[in-house]
């Protein structure tokens, strides 16, 4: 998939306000910091697309961009495979969400994702697919948990991302997502996917990429 163009669509004080378009939405969310604008920028290829900041709670409202995509399929005519490839354009959003858990003085759940951010997965109809994002450096966190189970537990489809690979050891890595896979599996019969990425590098672009490809071909079907 190439991304032809990628703009800044709308900002939303909660999910009422959303665009009403009916055009395919894939969500960004989790912890504040953990790199949801950077992803976001690295995806389009559009620098400073999403505000980013070293700082947590940068991202306050439901910011909506406008993906052009393009793909190139092979096409079948009669089971054969016809010379010349068709080319497919897709219109869907990137959402930006404010991060979770930025009030660290809040005691429970319901305080740390905020309703905003709850009404929003509870209700957003056009939201297709959620990135919940996870900074691959640290141990599972009780709020990440929380908040991947609040999305199964409302049937909403979710893929995990590892983000920042860039910055620690492969094994951290890799010890870290196999302990988020043992957290998960005390209350998930099957795991939901996940990627790993870095936002500096680039790495996991093309795998995301193609998930929502994937993903976008099954809603025109
Ligand atoms: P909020 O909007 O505050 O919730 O944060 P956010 O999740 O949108 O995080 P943001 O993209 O603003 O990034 C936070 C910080 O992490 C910034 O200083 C980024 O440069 C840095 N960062 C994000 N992704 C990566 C990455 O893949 N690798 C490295 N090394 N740094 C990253
Ligand atoms: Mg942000």
């Amino acid at each position: 998939m190439t991304i032809k163009r990628a703009e800044f669509a709308i900002s939303s004080p909660n999910w009422r306000k959303c665009p009403d378009d009916g055009r395919p939405e894939f969500a960004f969310i989790g912890r504040s910091n953990v790199g949801k604008s950077s992803l976001i920028n690295m995806l389009t290829g559009v620098k400073g697309l999403a505000k980013t900041s070293g700082r947590p709670g940068k991202t306050q409202l439901i910011n909506h961009f406008l993906v052009v995509s393009e793909v190139e399929r092979a096409n079948h005519k009669n089971g054969e495979v016809e010379r010349a490839n068709r080319k497919e354009d897709n219109e869907w959003y990137l959402v930006d969400l404010p991060g979770y858990g930025y009030a660290r003085t809040s005691k429970s759940t319901r305080e740390a994702f905020s309703s905003m951010i709850r009404d929003y997965f509870l209700h957003r109809e056009a939201l297709t697919n959620t990135y919940v994002l996870i900074d691959s450096r640290i141990p599972p966190q009780r709020i990440d948990l929380e908040f991947i189970n609040f999305l199964g537990q409302n049937g909403v489809p979710l893929t995990l991302v590892f983000t920042k690979t860039d910055k620690e050891k492969q094994r951290e890595v890799m010890g870290n997502i196999k302990l988020m896979k043992e957290a998960l599996k005390q209350q998930w019969e099957e795991l939901p996917p996940m990627l790993l990425t870095s936002s500096l590098t680039g790495y996991g672009r093309d795998a995301l990429l193609d998930q929502i490809d994937t993903i976008t071909q099954s809603l025109n079907q």
